[in-house]
């Protein structure tokens, strides 16, 4: 993995969220939740994961809901094998830290970075002007979240890369404008990796897996049970031919590429090494294969989620205890940088 750069001496912090906008699925644990969980288990950063709520009210939102989406999140989290003894786990909103900094990072980002965010043109819609300012700055309290712990490295799937870049350009930004160029923010690393980072429909290879498709066959959610996962592997849109024995060929084909990427995603393999194994074969025999393996690893993650989300009160406990934490390293942060822009008290 690449390193933070030289200039700077601050500890190696690992950040990442997910909004808790509808169930967590397989785009996100193979683009994400995965590599949260080795990062966390390598032992050499300081985990922080939140959920996102507070990016999840930029969109129309039911906010009787919101608190019990949250808990589905983190019961998603800790299913997923991130373990609350080595990682925080924490509401967005339970820590203000994020809320103040995204404030000041609004006056130091750019109107023209902003205009150029592709998520936001893709989520605005045809109708712009009726967007929430909120849902514009989005990319603003990313950037905040990431930067109010320091984070030098977050792993995420290929979609946010944007925005990724768009933080390193606010650090940078800060660092010249209030730090005299000192790095007062480090620039982050984003860590997007493996054939995980952009999972596909699958009912449409050119579409992202995705919680606001109207088609659940379209993605596997994380609290499927083997029986469900199995039947919308089966039914997964595919094309006539047998899978080909090289990437070049299959990457013409985006639904056959797509199921070959989740294969080799899962078994922590390369599609090389899938079409090693089942170039020349038809979907016949792939499909099972494929649907066995997906039970596999996520049958145990559909268990320990339903398990974990009847116990509201355990998984309160967690987030209460993480919030603790996260805030413990982001005040003195938020303070550092009121401090540089000249705030009072
Ligand atoms: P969100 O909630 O859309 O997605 C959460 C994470 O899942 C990844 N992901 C995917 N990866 C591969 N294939 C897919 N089909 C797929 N769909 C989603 C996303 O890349 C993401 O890593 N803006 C963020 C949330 C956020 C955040 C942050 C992330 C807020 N603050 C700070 C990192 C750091 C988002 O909307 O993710």
């Amino acid at each position: 993995m690449s390193q933070t750069p030289a200039d700077y001496s601050g500890p190696q912090r690992v950040l990442s969220g997910m909004q808790p906008t509808g169930q967590l699925h397989l785009g996100n644990y193979l683009g994400a939740l995965k590599n949260w969980v080795s990062l966390q288990d390598d032992g050499a950063w300081d985990c922080f994961y939140c959920v996102v709520d507070m990016h999840a009210i930029t969109m129309p939102h039911d906010p009787a809901l919101l608190p019990d989406s949250v808990r589905s999140a983190a019961a998603a989290y800790i299913a997923s094998g991130v373990d609350p003894s080595k990682s925080a786990i924490f509401a967005q909103s339970a820590v203000r830290a994020h809320a103040e900094l995204a404030w000041i990072f609004n006056c130091v980002a750019r109107l023209g970075w902003l205009e150029r965010m592709t998520q936001f043109k893709d989520k605005a819609g045809k109708d712009k002007e009726r967007a929430s300012v909120g849902l514009f700055t989005y990319p603003v309290l990313q950037a905040a979240d990431i930067l109010v712990y320091k984070a030098t490295h977050v792993p995420v799937g290929e979609d946010q890369k944007q925005h990724l870049e768009l933080c390193r350009d606010i650090a940078a930004r800060f660092n010249r404008d209030y730090g005299k160029g000192e790095a007062i923010f480090p620039t982050t690393e984003p860590v997007i990796q493996g054939p995980g980072a952009r999972i596909m429909s699958l009912r449409d290879g050119s579409a992202k897996m995705s919680k606001s498709d109207v088609s659940d066959n379209s993605r596997i959610n994380l609290d499927d049970d083997a029986d469900k996962i199995a039947k919308k592997i089966k039914k997964a849109k595919t094309d006539p031919e047998p899978l080909p024995a090289t990437v070049e060929e299959l990457d013409k084909r985006p639904e056959a590429s797509n199921l070959v990427g989740i294969y080799a995603a899962l078994t922590g393999t390369s599609k090389a090494d899938v079409l090693g194994e089942f170039g020349g074969e038809g979907f016949g025999k792939f499909k099972p294969a494929l649907a066995d393996v997906a039970v596999q690893y996520l049958a145990p993650i559909s268990d320990e989620y339903r398990r974990l989300i009847g116990d509201k009160a355990e998984i309160d406990r967690v987030l209460a205890a993480g919030a603790e934490q996260a805030s413990e390293v982001a005040e003195p942060v938020v303070a550092e940088a009121r401090k540089l822009v000249g705030f009072w008290g």
